[in-house]
């Protein structure tokens, strides 16, 4: 639990076992304390159901948009896949780096694409940059046909952000994981959850039943990707955390061959 008074500009942590420690809000401590329990307030109250990308709702945090930015202009991919279309947002939105950039095109996969939002995307000016693919991404026939659009020397970046179950995500990582060659990376989505298992919009099952487990269950079987948090590119403040709905979302591929099939 923490409390703030802001006219003192200190925090207080207060420990399970009745210890209380004091903090400058200027610290890196006290913003990723608050950070906590800020990103918790935002789950329940749904605060990443208010935001879209040109037109198209999406729901994810800003700071997680603002950090694939980063990745996608470092990395600069030829094609990134998204699983979990929704209304599209997110596939705007790399869309129109692609667009910036002047090069790259995205595949989004989604078990169902309401068709309001399938005419809206496919109507959309960055069209011509995105493709769609209806059916469960842990279906080896869309795994299949997400391959079939995509040339040996692409570069892809991967993106799950679908059903976050640990047997789906899990399944996913096997899938397309495989799509990225060395150097390039697959973001797992929503690590949130494990920390959200207790709360009103969790279930207490996200305990375990979670990506970052899935993430771990993958590691395990493999020694070709590393979960590698990248280094902020530009920083001169203190935080040098992530506020996000994605912790350990970074998997780096470092060794194997290029692309290939699963
Ligand atoms: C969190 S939303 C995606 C949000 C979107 N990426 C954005 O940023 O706006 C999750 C989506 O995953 C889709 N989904 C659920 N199960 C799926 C599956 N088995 N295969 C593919 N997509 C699935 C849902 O239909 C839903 O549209």
């Amino acid at each position: 639990m923490l409390t703030i008074d802001e006219t003192r500009g200190e925090l207080v942590l207060h420990g399970g076992d009745g210890t209380r420690r004091t903090l400058g809000l200027g610290t890196a401590e006290a913003f990723a304390a608050v950070s906590a329990a800020w990103l918790r307030c935002g789950w329940d109250a749904k605060y990443v159901y208010g935001f879209s990308w040109l037109g198209r709702p999406i729901i994810q945090l800003p700071e997680d948009l603002v950090r694939m930015q980063e990745l996608v202009w470092r990395v600069r991919p030829d094609v990134i896949v998204e699983t979990g279309v929704a209304h599209g947002g997110s596939l705007v939105f790399y869309a129109s780096l692609f667009a910036a950039i002047g090069a790259g095109r995205v595949i989004g996969v989604d078990v169902s694409i309401r068709p309001a939002n399938r005419e809206a995307i496919e109507a959309h000016l960055l069209a011509p940059r995105i493709a769609l693919i209806e059916g469960s991404s842990i279906d080896p026939a869309t795994a299949a046909a997400v391959r079939a659009r995509i040339a040996p020397e692409e570069r892809v970046l991967v993106v799950l952000d679908s059903d976050h179950s640990r047997s789906h995500v899990r399944a996913e990582l096997a899938l397309y994981a495989p799509l990225v060659a060395p150097g390039g990376y697959v973001i797992v989505c929503d690590g949130i959850m494990a920390d959200f298992a207790g709360t009103p919009r969790g279930k207490p099952a996200w305990g375990e039943d979670n990506p970052i487990a899935a993430v771990q269950d993958f590691l395990a079987t493999t020694d070709q990707f590393v979960e590698e948090e990248p280094e902020f590119p530009f920083n001169e403040g203190a935080v040098r955390s992530r506020v996000t709905y994605w912790p350990r979302c970074y998997l780096r591929r470092v060794g194997g061959d290029d692309g290939g099939e699963p």
